[in-house]
Order: structure tokens, then sequence, then C-alpha cells
């Protein structure tokens, strides 16, 4: 969590930004996602939907697999911003944490809407004892 709140306001923006290219005629609810990588690089995404609506991409792992294709496997995540353009609370959603966890660290910042304005949480806090594969 050393992320500077300037920096973080910085890739919230950049969030809310990547959201203008939401493809959500279902559910109109225009999510966009900015991941800041220890790389220096800043990846964005935004939700994708499907008439089949479970085939649905959120912002997050749209984010996390444009980082992946464009920069490697070996990127680690240094913050997270999720934004919508819809002025509603969207923390990442179950499926996005376990996804992000596998680049993140505990203390990694998350900064997403709430009620009343944006809240910064480390990816521990939201997303506790994460599915892991290690023999006992
Ligand atoms: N969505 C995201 O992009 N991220 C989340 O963390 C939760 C939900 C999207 C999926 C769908 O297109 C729309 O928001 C409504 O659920």
């Amino acid at each position: 969590m050393n992320e500077s709140r300037p920096a973080l306001d910085d890739l919230y923006a950049q969030a809310q930004q990547a959201a203008e290219h939401s493809y959500s005629p279902y559910s109109h609810f225009r999510v966009g996602a900015a991941l800041k990588l220890t790389n220096g690089q800043i990846v964005t995404g935004t939700n994708v939907e499907n008439v089949s609506y479970g085939l649905t991409i959120c912002a997050e792992r749209s984010a996390l697999v444009a980082a992946v294709s464009r920069f490697g496997p070996e990127i680690r995540i240094e913050a997270v911003a999720v934004a919508n353009l819809n002025n509603a609370a969207s923390p990442p959603c179950g499926a996005c944490r376990q996804v992000l966890a596998e680049f993140t660290l505990p203390d990694t910042p998350v900064v997403f809407p709430v009620a009343d304005g944006q809240r910064v949480m480390p990816f521990g806090d939201l997303l506790p004892l994460t599915f892991e594969m290690k023999a006992k």
C-alpha cells in the first residue's frame, strides 16, 4: 500500500476512461479497470458482454488478460483501480478477485467506487484466503 494518493487518483481516472469503451448493451453498466504494473506500465480494460450472459468478461479480467498478453507471464500488479460510468458502487466481483490474486500481493492497493466516493483497500482485505495449490 505504498502507492501515493495522486498516483491512485490518476489510475482511477484511467479506469474511468477505459469504461468509455464498455460493450454493455444488456446491463448498461459501464466498467473500466486500470492495472499499474511493477514494470511501470499501466494497462486498462473494460467489460465486454455477450448475449449468452455468462460469457461476459469483466473489466478487471479484460485488463489482466491484456497485461499478460502485452508484457508476458512475469508481470506483477502494483495497484488496481476500478471505476464505472453509472455512478454506482462497484468493488471487483469475487471471480475477478480470485483472478487478480495470481498477480497481486496482500498489500496491493485496490481503489473502487463506494456509495460516498472511493475507497482504497489492500487486496488481502478484499480476498483473504485465496485458493492455492500448495502441497502440505
Ligand atoms: N462487471 C465488471 O466489469 N466488473 C466487476 O467486478 C463486476 C461486474 C460487469 C459485468 C457486466 O458486464 C456488468 O458489470 C454488470 O454485471
